[in-house]
């Protein structure tokens, strides 16, 4: 099962359906508790970087599906959008950076809820940002 979950964003009730649709693949892939919340929360916050600093892109959700070397199951998110792209990314991700009156903690904490993270940006092309859970 590598279906992928692909979710337009471009307004407040979008951010909404993502987060909604991640909670449910995160359930039906197995997490439990505060982790379906910390999954839901990570995408949330990268979702609405879209709408604040892209205007518009899209998030796909995919279930990590008995991954070699040793099986493991978890979720990925990607954000992708064609928006400014990030000068400095390094900048962007530390606590209380923000270009745009935010607190800053955006970038920060979604990398912090998450194991594996990652941002590609291009000046003038996009941000592409790539979060990974697993299960435990
Ligand atoms: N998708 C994106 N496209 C362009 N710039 C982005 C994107 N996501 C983040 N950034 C840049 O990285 C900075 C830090 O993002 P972060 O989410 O941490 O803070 P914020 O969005 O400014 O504030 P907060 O999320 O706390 O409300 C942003 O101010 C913005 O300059
Ligand atoms: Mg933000």
């Amino acid at each position: 099962m590598d279906t992928e979950f692909h979710t337009e964003i471009q307004s407040a009730a979008d951010i909404v359906t993502a987060r909604q649709r991640g909670r449910a693949l995160a359930l039906e892939i197995g997490f439990t508790g505060v982790d379906v919340t910390l999954v839901a929360a990570a995408i949330s916050e990268i979702a609405r970087n879209i709408v604040d600093h892209a205007k518009k892109g899209e998030i796909v959700l995919k279930h990590l599906n008995n991954v070699s070397p040793n099986g493991k199951h978890g979720i990925q998110i990607v954000a992708r959008d064609e928006g400014p792209g990030i000068r400095d990314v390094s900048k962007a991700m530390q606590y209380g950076y923000s270009t745009r009156k935010g607190l800053g903690v955006g970038l920060p904490g979604a990398k912090w809820l998450m194991d594996e993270f990652e941002i590609d940006s291009e000046i003038g092309k996009g941000t592409t940002v790539t979060m990974k859970k697993w299960l435990r």
